[in-house]
């Protein structure tokens, strides 16, 4: 049998938690044949509701989970973890300005990126949720230096899995003959979902979707601001915060990571940017990756028109500024 891979889930009490941990425990997230113990943190005042998750993960009996840790202690957390996803974080109330949030969310990701640092298994990789999720990344990093950049990422694929939402309702065809849209640069209402490389699996071959769509007023209207405020609108509707749409969506991250993604397929992750289509280097940004035998790679030689061009700067430029306000809440 195989050995146990200790997941580590920080906010496991609250929403997003709820609805990831199940997920985990399934198998959804490292398949049908992987062990796992689920390793849960939050803060003291959720100490009894996280303990409460604790007790309905025994009640649903999942037949992979060979354990549960569920504490408010960050090093019996991160100790051994192989995989580490951070959806623990300060949210911005109202009347706070961004600046304190900020400083908020960078006190705890600094702690625990040296927790995480000193107690988690070699190899941990880490996958940031919580927002501002690319600066949170960056911070972990920062503070973590011998865990390696490239196993440090944030969730942009919760954007990337909502751009093949909007592309499948649009043309009515399956979700799964959707592929190779891009999410670039930051999860927030600057990124840009890009569709000039996506494809349709159709009766006769596979389709560009830009030719699919043939509108590309939309394309470059509509369907970029209901991707950029597709969270709002949630939030709007559901009076809470996209949930369950998140935590599947980490799942999908990781099981591509860990796992490899298709042939021919690529998926959107925010990852250390080395500088590729002139991103500047030292950000987490969102690319266009796959991924083989457990290593993301950037897509290389995509084509990026003018239009296009203007978009991936704007988001990088946010990106740098969030850099700067993380960096000076730190003096
Ligand atoms: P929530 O407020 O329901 O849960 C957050 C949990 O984190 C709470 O249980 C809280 O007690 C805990 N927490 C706070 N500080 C902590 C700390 N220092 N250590 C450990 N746990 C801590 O929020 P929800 O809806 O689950 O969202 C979590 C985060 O994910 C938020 O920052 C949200 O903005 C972000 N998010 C990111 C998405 C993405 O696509 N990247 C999508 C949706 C949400």
């Amino acid at each position: 049998a195989k050995e146990p891979v200790r997941v580590l889930v920080t906010g496991a009490a609250g929403q997003i938690g709820y609805a990831l941990v199940p997920m985990i425990a399934r198998g959804v997230m490292l398949g049908p044949n992987q062990p796992v113990i689920l390793h849960m943190l939050d803060i003291p005042p959720a100490a009894e509701a996280l303990n409460g998750v604790k007790m309905e993960l025994v009640d649903a009996a999942f037949p992979l989970l060979k354990g549960v840790v569920a504490t408010t202690d960050v090093v019996e957390a991160c100790t051994g973890v192989n995989l580490a996803i951070m959806v623990g974080g300060f949210p911005r109330k109202e009347g706070m300005e961004r600046k304190d949030v900020m400083s908020k969310n960078v006190s705890i990701y600094k702690s625990q990126a040296s927790a995480l640092e000193k107690h988690a298994a070699a190899n941990c990789k880490v996958l940031v949720v919580a927002n501002p999720a690319n600066t949170n990344a960056l911070i972990l990093k920062e503070f973590a230096p011998s865990i390696p950049e490239r196993n440090i990422t944030c969730l942009t694929r919760l954007d990337h899995n909502r751009a093949l939402g909007q592309i499948s309702e649009r043309l009515n065809v399956q979700v799964s003959d959707v592929k190779n849209v891009i999410i670039w640069g930051n999860h927030s209402s600057t990124q840009y979902p890009d569709v000039s490389h996506a494809t349709v699996k159709t009766h006769s071959g596979e389709k560009p979707v830009p030719e699919l769509v043939a509108d590309d007023g939309w394309l470059k209207g509509e369907f970029i601001t209901i991707v950029q405020q597709r969270g709002a609108a949630i939030i709007k509707a559901r009076k809470l915060s996209s949930a369950l749409s998140a935590a599947s969506s980490a799942c999908d991250h990781i099981r591509d990571w860990v796992l490899g993604t298709p042939e021919g397929t690529w998926v959107s992750m925010g990852v250390y940017s080395d500088g590729s289509y002139n991103v500047p280097a030292g950000l987490i940004y969102s690319f266009p990756v796959t991924c083989r035998n457990g290593e993301w790679t950037i897509v290389q030689g995509l084509s990026i028109d003018e239009y296009s061009r203007k978009k991936l700067d704007l988001t990088a430029e946010e990106l740098t500024e969030e850099k700067a306000l993380a960096y000076s809440c730190l003096s």
